[in-house]
């Protein structure tokens, strides 16, 4: 299966509201574009992607926080709502739309989310750091939202700063 392309910011795609993901997709296909997002997240070397950061405006992303023991655990999260967030976490974060770009984020330490699977199977989910970081991240990009977004001013400007740089020395498309 070939990988699917990653866009980066500032792709209008990635800015947009994403539709949500209806009852015919579940049933005709779903499977494998998640699939393909699985490949192309794993050869990209992250932990979540979603449908916009392929060139895809739909609310749904994948991730892989693998679990305390290293086991992998593959995740799909379909029309994602995050129904409760508690805590505070201030890390650094990175994203497969923004290469080479790492800055400090901060994010709710524990999340519950409600979801749908691969199966369209409603779920609810509690997750605590680097998972719970993850979700919000994803879910973000569901909603047309960056990390940048999510910065300080301050942050927001060295980051600006630094994607300026990586452009115009050719290491951002
Ligand atoms: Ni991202």
């Amino acid at each position: 299966m070939p990988l699917l392309k990653i866009v980066h910011y500032p792709e209008p795609v990635l800015l947009a509201v994403g539709k949500p993901v209806g009852d015919g997709s579940f049933a005709n296909g779903f499977r494998h574009t998640v699939e393909d997002m699985f490949e192309t997240m794993y050869a990209a070397g992250g932990v979540g992607l979603a449908a916009p950061q392929v060139g895809s405006s739909q609310r749904f992303f994948v991730m892989d926080v693998p679990l305390e023991n290293g086991e992998p655990n593959k995740l799909v999260f379909a029309n994602p709502e995050i129904l409760h967030v508690e805590g505070e976490q201030v890390g650094d974060e990175g994203c497969l739309s923004f290469p080479g770009l790492y800055q400090q984020v901060k994010r709710d330490m524990r999340v519950i989310v409600r979801a749908q699977d691969v199966a369209g199977n409603e779920f609810e989910m509690d997750l605590d750091g680097l998972a719970a970081r993850c979700v919000l991240h994803e879910t973000d990009h569901c909603d047309g939202i960056v990390f940048l977004d999510r910065m300080t001013v301050l942050k927001r400007e060295m980051a600006k700063r630094k994607i300026r740089h990586l452009k115009k020395t050719g290491k951002w498309e």
